[in-house]
């Protein structure tokens, strides 16, 4: 099959390797250096209308999306308007990810348990209301802000702060939610908008520093799987991942694609933090490198309508991936320093997330940089290799946390096998 992959980030790396490990060809636009080893790289106009001509004049046989932001733009729909089938769901059933105040509503309006939480146009009454809530209050940009339109506000400045941030843009709406407490996990879930096959359950660090402190990013480091019990799982998939695929048939925009369920595990049960419409990055380099099917296919099912659950089938083991990310970041990142990258063994990848040539020299190009991914046959032996091997990147300044896992007790250590 001929794949046409887009994006250019650490998960779109990963979207890419997973497929030539099936065997397929891939074209990537506008991709990255590390992708430029796996796949034909073709500068494209950003616009939906461009990347669907891409397709047609391709030939490719299916188009995989990454990233939210051509989603929101409708490259689905425009792919679909020529008839290439496309992974990924349309501009109107993004709006799960894209506009969060109408992701709220519609957990509302289909039973799906989220926090209590209040959504503002007017900065005035934001403050007000924000004014009287106990601490701490969690400040979301409605909008799509990259993953760091969230701030855990522990003071009343901050939560302030953080609302006048959200209301410099024109036309900014902004939610505020009661804070939950618990363990944090990612479910994943591919589908044609009718059946779904789940993904191994994940966990992200979200904030730049250890110990889960600090600005939020848009993810330090993953660990997969994430133990949860069948009963769990089956708990969550009834009380989250069905009514949602359920509610967006019935308001006549069925889901396809990666529907990202974050979840929060409270001590009243698990509750949706934010649907997302898209593999999370970086839990994409965590899950994809597990999947031992054939993802292109699984895309082309999906986007046909006619995903086959049971065809979706994962290695055993556990993977962990450390992101290295720019000093700086998530603030101005500085941008163009050397990289010098170890050669990987079975079972290791670096996925590049943020990478460029400066002639012959790799460079950082972003904030977070690369996704340091290992494979092992227990979390804290894949814990172990990728630490291994992001040790033996060199790369000034990177900043990366070294706690993974701590939060449910698992630690970087080889374990005998
Ligand atoms: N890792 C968080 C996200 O993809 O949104």
């Amino acid at each position: 099959m001929r794949v046409l992959v887009v994006g250019g980030g650490g998960r779109e790396h990963a979207i890419v390797d997973a497929c030539r490990r099936a065997g397929h060809e891939v074209l990537c636009t506008p991709g990255n250096p590390g992708i430029a080893a796996q796949a034909r790289v073709i500068a494209c106009s950003p616009e939906a209308e461009a990347l669907a001509d891409l397709a047609v004049q391709e030939g490719a046989d299916v188009v995989i999306v990454g990233p939210e932001v051509y989603l929101a733009a409708g490259v689905v729909d425009a792919c679909r308007a020529r008839g290439v089938p496309a992974f990924g769901p349309t501009r109107a059933a993004a709006r799960l990810e894209g506009d969060k105040a109408w992701s709220k509503a519609f957990m509302l309006r289909h039973g799906i348990p989220t926090a209590a939480h209040r959504s503002f146009d007017v900065l005035a009454e934001a403050l007000a209301y924000a004014a009287a809530q106990p601490l701490p209050l969690v400040v979301k940009d409605a909008g799509l802000r990259a993953g760091k339109g969230v701030t855990i506000a522990r003071s009343r400045a901050e939560a302030e702060a953080a609302l006048r941030d959200i209301f410099t843009q024109p036309g900014a709406q902004a939610v505020l939610e009661e804070f939950m407490t618990g363990q944090e996990v990612s479910i994943l879930a591919l589908t044609d908008g009718e059946r779904y096959a789940l993904l191994p359950p994940s966990q992200d660090h979200k904030t730049i520093f250890e110990g889960d402190t600090g600005p939020m990013t848009g993810g330090m480091g993953v660990i997969c799987p994430f133990p949860l019990t069948a009963s769990d799982l089956e708990r969550i998939c009834r009380e989250t991942v069905e009514p949602a695929l359920r509610g967006m048939r019935a308001e006549g925009h069925p889901f396809t694609g990666v529907l990202y369920v974050g979840l929060m595990l409270t001590p009243s049960g698990p509750k949706v933090v934010e649907f997302n419409a898209r593999f999370g990055d970086p839990e994409a380099e965590a899950v994809l490198p597990l999947l031992a099917s054939d993802l292109a296919q699984h895309a082309l099912d999906a986007a046909r309508g006619r995903l086959d659950p049971s065809s979706v089938r994962f290695h055993e083991g556990a993977s962990a991936v450390v992101i290295l990310a720019a000093p700086g970041y998530p603030g101005e990142a500085q941008q163009g320093l050397p990289l010098h990258l170890p050669a990987p063994q079975p079972g290791e990848m670096i996925y590049h997330a943020g990478t460029a040539w400066q002639g012959t020299q790799l460079v950082s190009r972003g904030g977070r940089v690369l996704a340091v991914t290992a494979t092992a046959p227990t979390l804290n032996a894949a814990l172990a290799r990728a630490y291994a091997l992001a040790d033996r990147v060199e790369f000034p300044g990177a900043q990366l946390r070294r706690d993974l896992g701590a939060r449910i007790g698992v630690r970087p250590e080889v374990t005998p096998v």
